[in-house]
C-alpha cells in the first residue's frame, strides 16, 4: 500500500554557511527520501533555515544589514549548496515566515488554554551597555576552577568543568566587554515535568532508535523540568501573543518551521493538504533526520508540544552521529573544516553521496569520512566495480546487434541472485543501513564482473561461431548493470540518470529491479562517473584552510565565533575596511598583559591609542618611530587594559615572527592604504 510520508532534515542555522556535517544529514534524508519515492510511495522532503535569535541579530548587526536581509540572503546560498549536493527538497523555506507565526502562535494558544503555559521569574546576566540578556555562550571569563582566562559561559575548555556563567571570574560580555549583571525578568515556561510519564511511553515506542531510548530514560527517570520558551527583548524573532516584549525562544519556532515548510508547499500544491499529516488522528508519516546532539528538542519538547497544542506526533525521529574528518573533528587549521561550496569547486557530489551512503547504518555512531579511503572507495567500488560492468558489454552490443538484447537470460542461477535482492536491500534502505546494502550491491558487482572475466566476451567476439554467446553474455551484463543502477539510484540519481539514458528506459523505478530486460534495445555506452584524483581532495583541502588564529585577546573575538563562521568574506566586507599608514609616536608595556603592548600612534591628523598583541616580537622602545598599517575605521573596543581605537596589522606567523611595515617604505602617516 501507498504511504504518505513527510520528512525533514534539521532546519541550519541561518547565521552561517553549511559545511560537510550539514551535508551528512541531507544526503541521509534524501537518499531515504529518493528511495521512498522509488517504491511508489509519496514522499515530501521539506526543510527551511533557523532564523530566529541573538546571534542572526548580532550577525545582522556586525554586517551593517537588517537580519530580514541576512537571513533571506544566507537561506538563497543554502538552497544553492543543498541543490549542488542534489539534494531533492521539496520545499526549503524559513522560520522567519507567516506560516511559522502563525502556528507558532497558534501553538502557543493552544499550550496556554489546555493550562500548559506558565510564568516565574528568572535571574539572568545582563549586558547594561548592549542593553541585552546574555545566554552563557555569550559570556567569557575566567575559569572558576583552573582559573584560565577567556572561557565561554558555561564551561571550561582548558579543564572541562562546567559552571553558571555568573560564576566565572571578571565575567564580561563577549558584545561589548561591560561586566554583566544579574537581573530578574519575567519569563514563560511550556510546563513539560507533566509529559513525563507520555514521553516514557512515546519513547520506548518506536519512534526512536533503542540507543536514543535509552539516554533520553536518563533524563525521564530523574523527571523532567518545565522548559523556559521566552527570551526577552532585544531578539530576532516572534513576540509571544498578548506581550509587546517577550519572543519566543528559538527553540520553540523552529521545528515549528517544518510545519510552516510544509504549510508553505501545501498552498502551492492542490494535492497536499495539510491536516492529512498533522491532525491528531492523521494515517501518514512524519520523519525527522536530525543530529544526536538536538535530540532532546525532537524527541522530548516537539512531541510534548505537539500532543499538547492537539497535533500528531512524529512517526520516527531518526537520529545521526558526528562526522569527524581524518579522524578527528574537523578543523580550520587543518583544512577539514569543509564547507559545502568548497567542496562542490573541487570534486562531484555523488562522490560524497557514495561515501556517506557507505558509512550510515542507522544507528548513531559517529562517522568518519577518511579522504583517503573515500578516494579509494569511489574509485574501486563505482568506477572500478559498477561503471565498468556496462562499459566492458555494451560496445558488443551495440557494434555487432544494433544495442538489441538477447531474448532469454544466459545464466539465471545468477541473474536471480540479483533479483532476490530487491526486497533485502529494500529493508537496508528503509532502516537506513544503507552501509549494509552498498556491501551486498558491491558483492553483486563483484560477482558480475567475475562471470564476465570468466566467459571473457572480447575473445569470444573473435569467433563468429560464438556470435549468439557474445550476445547472451553482455547482454546479462547490461541487465546485471541495471539493477544495480535501480539498487544505487536513491545514492546516485544522477549517474542513474546517465544509466537511464544509455538503458533507453523511463526513470527506473525499485521493481525494475524484479527482472530483465529481453529484446529491447539500448543505446551507445557513454563514461557515466570520473575516478577521483587525490590532486582534487588536496586542492579542496588548501582551499578550506584557515590560519590558526592568534589566542583570543578580546571578546570580540568571540563574538565572531559564536554568531557563526564568519572567516569569508566578500569584497564588499573587505571594502569596508579603511586601512592607514600611522607612525608609533609611543610604546608602552601594559601592566598584567604578557602579549599587549599599548601603541600611541599618528595617524596624520590625529593621534590615537592602540592594544596591540606584538610584545613578544618587538621590544616596546624599538618600535617608537616605526611605521605600521591601521584598520582606522574599527570600533572603539572596550579591553580590559582601557578603550583600543583601531587595529594594527602586521604580519608573520605569530609569535616574535611579526613584521611591520619597512621603515623605509616612503610611507607617510595618514596615507590610505590600498
Ligand atoms: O542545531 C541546529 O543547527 C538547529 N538550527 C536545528 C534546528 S532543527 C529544528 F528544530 F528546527
Ligand atoms: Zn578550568
Amino acid at each position: 500500500m501507498s504511504r504518505r510520508i513527510l520528512v525533514t532534515s534539521a532546519l541550519p542555522n541561518a547565521n552561517g554557511p553549511i559545511h560537510l556535517g550539514h551535508v551528512l544529514e541531507q544526503i541521509q534524508t534524501d537518499i531515504w527520501v529518493r528511495f521512498q519515492r522509488m517504491r511508489g510511495h509519496q514522499a515530501i522532503y521539506v526543510c527551511a533555515d533557523d532564523t530566529h535569535g541573538t546571534a542572526t541579530m548580532i550577525k545582522a548587526e556586525q554586517e551593517g544589514v537588517t537580519a530580514e536581509a541576512l537571513v533571506e540572503s544566507m537561506r538563497q546560498l543554502h538552497v544553492a549548496d543543498s541543490q549542488g549536493f542534489l539534494i531533492n527538497h521539496d520545499n526549503y523555506y524559513s522560520t522567519h515566515s507567516p506560516e511559522n507565526q502563525l502556528y507558532a502562535e497558534l501553538i502557543y494558544t493552544r499550550l496556554q488554554e489546555a493550562g500548559l503555559i506558565f510564568n516565574e521569574q528568572v535571574e539572568q546576566l545582563y549586558d547594561p551597555e548592549k542593553g541585552l540578556f546574555l545566554a552563557d555562550r555569550f559570556v567569557v571569563g575566567g575559569c572558576p576552577r583552573c582559573k584560565t582566562p577567556d572561557q565561554y559561559g558555561d564551561n571550561c575548555e582548558a579543564c572541562g568543568a562546567t559552571y553558571n556563567a555568573n560564576e566565572l571570574i571578571e565575567p564580561k560580555s563577549i558584545f561589548s566587554g561591560a561586566t554583566p549583571e544579574l537581573r530578574g525578568s519575567d519569563h514563560y515556561f511550556f510546563d513539560l515535568a507533566r509529559y513525563t510519564e507520555f514521553l516514557k511511553t512515546w519513547t520506548r515506542g518506536d519512534a526512536v532508535q533503542t540507543e536514543i531510548a535509552n539516554k533520553l530514560s536518563e533524563w525521564l527517570d530523574d523527571g523532567l523540568r518545565a522548559w523556559d520558551i521566552s527570551r526577552d527583548a532585544p531578539y530576532f524573532g516572534f513576540t509571544i501573543p498578548g506581550t509587546t516584549d517577550k519572543y519566543f525562544y528559538v527553540w520553540m519556532d523552529a521545528p515549528i518551521g517544518y510545519m510552516a515548510s510544509f504549510q508553505n508547499l501545501c498552498d502551492r500544491r492542490d494535492d497536499l493538504n495539510f491536516d492529512d499529516f498533522w491532525a491528531p488522528d492523521s494515517s501518514a508519516e512524519v520523519h525527522h533526520f536530525i543530529g544526536k546532539d538536538i535530540v532532546n528538542f525532537h524527541a522530548l519538547f516537539w512531541p510534548a508540544v505537539l500532543d499538547g497544542a492537539n497535533f500528531r506526533t512524529p512517526t520516527k525521529v531518526h537520529a545521526h552521529g558526528f562526522l569527524t574528518v581524518d579522524g578527528t573533528k574537523m578543523s580550520k587549521s587543518r583544512g577539514t573544516f569543509i564547507l559545502a561550496k568548497t567542496y562542490l569547486e573541487h570534486l562531484n557530489p555523488e562522490y560524497l553521496r557514495y561515501y556517506y551512503a557507505a558509512k550510515l547504518n542507522g544507528s548513531v555512531d559517529d562517522l568518519d569520512l577518511n579522504l583517503e579511503d573515500f578516494a579509494a572507495r569511489v574509485n574501486s567500488d563505482l568506477v572500478g566495480k559498477v561503471v565498468n560492468i556496462a562499459s566492458r558489454t555494451a560496445g558488443f552490443l551495440v557494434k555487432q546487434f544494433d544495442g538489441v538484447l538477447a531474448e532469454h537470460v544466459h545464466d539465471p542461477e545468477l541473474m536471480n541472485q540479483f533479483h532476490a535482492q530487491v526486497e533485502p536491500i529494500a529493508a537496508l534502505f528503509e532502516q537506513g543501513d544503507t552501509a549494509k546494502a552498498m556491501r551486498e550491491i558491491t558483492s553483486l558487482a563483484d560477482a558480475a564482473n567475475q562471470y564476465i572475466a570468466k566467459h571473457e566476451p572480447w575473445n569470444m567476439a573473435k569467433d563468429p561461431e560464438q556470435r549468439d554467446a557474445v550476445q547472451l553474455v553482455c547482454s546479462q551484463g547490461i541487465n546485471m548493470f541495471r539493477c544495480l543502477a535501480v539498487f544505487l539510484k536513491p545514492v546516485l540519481p544522477s549517474t542513474a540518470e546517465k544509466a537511464e539514458a544509455f538503458l533507453n528506459t523511463p526513470p527506473l523505478t525499485w521493481s525494475d529491479a524484479e527482472a530483465p530486460l529481453l529484446g529491447h534495445t539500448i543505446n551507445k555506452f557513454k563514461p557515466m562517473l570520473q575516478r577521483i584524483e587525490t590532486s582534487q581532495i588536496e586542492k579542496m583541502i588548501e582551499a578550506s584552510k584557515v590560519p590558526d588564529t592568534q589566542p583570543a585577546e578580546a571578546p570580540a573575538a568571540k563574538a565572531a565565533a559564536a554568531t557563526g563562521d564568519s572567516d569569508v568574506i566578500g569584497i564588499d566586507d573587505f571594502m569596508k575596511i579603511q586601512l592607514k599608514v600611522a607612525r608609533i609616536i609611543d610604546a608602552q608595556p601594559v601592566e598584567g598583559a604578557d602579549k599587549l603592548l599599548q601603541l600611541t600612534l599618528d595617524v596624520g591628523d590625529h593621534q590615537r591609542q592602540v592594544f596591540s598583541g606584538i610584545k613578544a616580537a618587538y621590544q616596546a622602545e624599538d618600535l617608537v618611530n616605526r611605521l605600521t598599517v591601521v584598520v582606522a575605521n574599527l570600533a572603539p573596543r572596550k579591553m580590559r587594559f582601557g578603550v583600543s581605537e583601531g587595529m594594527v596589522l602586521a604580519a608573520g606567523p605569530g609569535g616574535s615572527d611579526i613584521f611591520l611595515l619597512s621603515p623605509d617604505s616612503g610611507a607617510e602617516p595618514g596615507m590610505d592604504v590600498k
